[in-house]
């Protein structure tokens, strides 16, 4: 890191008011712990409804963005941040707002033919069978950490997990289950980490899979072929794009047993305590989580530019 950065009064802004309070926290104080090990002038801002007086308060020059979720990772932080001309880490209001609506991701990975699995809106009234065969994954469009998510194999099934599922968020899609392999590629300095594979012992990677210690097996390389790797990396790629992030990223996908990979979303937080998959990924090619907590603070930018208006 040059001088100036270690000048730089960096607020790592984490807690907020999502179902990912506890998580974010976690990223948050690895974040915390590792910048303030390598020198830099950094502190906590455990968040919650007081976000806007806090960030006014505290006197930052650059926020690290340790939300995960709604009012968070969704794109109003982001916002806030560009009216207060604090720079930030990660993408933008467009894009945070974007990958944060399962929906809206996916119709524009369709526009730019990026395969993702088939899905439905259902509608509140008339339920509709879907044109696919079941299983079916029921998703809230705005949740993450596998919050609300349902899998159902019949029609029977369906309204319930609907319902269910819109407990979490009003919009809701019903998508082709994939079967197969589970992906993710980290996005770093605008090029693809390695490829992680996700084996969750119990088979579905549910929120106690994703974060109790032994659940799931992390295979960095992936149990796929250097084609297939480069093949998932580029999507990766595309998809991050297609949405106009910026900063890092981790893009979630899942792989049939044909070997066809399809994009399911773009988390724009990815976690980020020592063990979450980005800092896995960045691991594999010599970056340590000091480096990689450092190249995201580098990046944080304002992303709306003052006059272009
Ligand atoms: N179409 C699908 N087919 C099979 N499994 C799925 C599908 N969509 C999601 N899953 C499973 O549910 C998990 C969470 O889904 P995801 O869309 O990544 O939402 P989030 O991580 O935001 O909760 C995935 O990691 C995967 O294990
Ligand atoms: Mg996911």
């Amino acid at each position: 890191m040059n001088q100036s950065g270690l000048h730089k009064r960096i607020g790592v802004v984490m807690g907020g008011i999502s179902h990912e309070r506890e998580v974010s926290l976690k990223t948050g104080s690895a974040i915390l712990k590792a910048l303030q090990e390598g020198g830099y002038q950094a502190k906590g801002i455990e968040v919650s409804a007081d976000i806007c007086q806090r960030l006014l308060d505290e006197q930052i020059d650059v926020a690290f963005i340790a939300l995960h979720g709604r009012w968070g990772e969704d794109g109003t932080v982001q916002g806030l941040l560009e009216l207060l001309r604090i720079p930030y880490t990660g993408s933008g209001v467009l894009a945070s707002a974007l990958a944060m609506n399962k929906i809206k991701a996916k119709e524009i990975f369709l526009y730019h033919g990026i395969p993702t699995p088939e899905f439905i809106i259902p509608q509140e009234e008339a339920l509709e069978e879907p044109p696919f065969p079941p299983p079916w994954v029921i998703k809230p469009a705005s949740e993450g950490s596998t919050v609300g998510i349902g899998i159902v194999m019949d029609y029977k099934g369906l309204e319930e997990a609907i319902r269910h599922a819109r407990g979490y968020d009003r919009q809701v899609l019903v998508e082709r289950f994939i079967e197969g392999k589970e992906l993710t590629v980290g996005i770093l300095k605008g090029e693809p980490l390695p490829v992680i594979e996700i084996a969750p012992k119990g088979g579905f990677y549910d929120y106690q899979a994703k974060y109790t210690p032994g659940q799931t097996e992390y295979l960095c390389p992936a149990r796929i072929s250097d084609q297939m790797q480069d093949e998932v990396q580029r999507l990766a790629l595309k998809a991050y794009h297609a949405l106009g992030c910026s900063g890092c990223a981790r893009v979630d996908l899942l792989m049939n047993g044909k070997g066809e990979a399809f994009v399911t979303e773009v988390n724009t937080v990815p976690g980020m305590t020592e063990t979450s998959l980005v800092p896995k990924a960045a691991a594999q090619v010599g970056i340590s989580f000091l480096q990689l907590v450092q190249i995201i603070v580098e990046e944080a930018s304002l992303k709306i530019e003052e006059g272009a208006g």
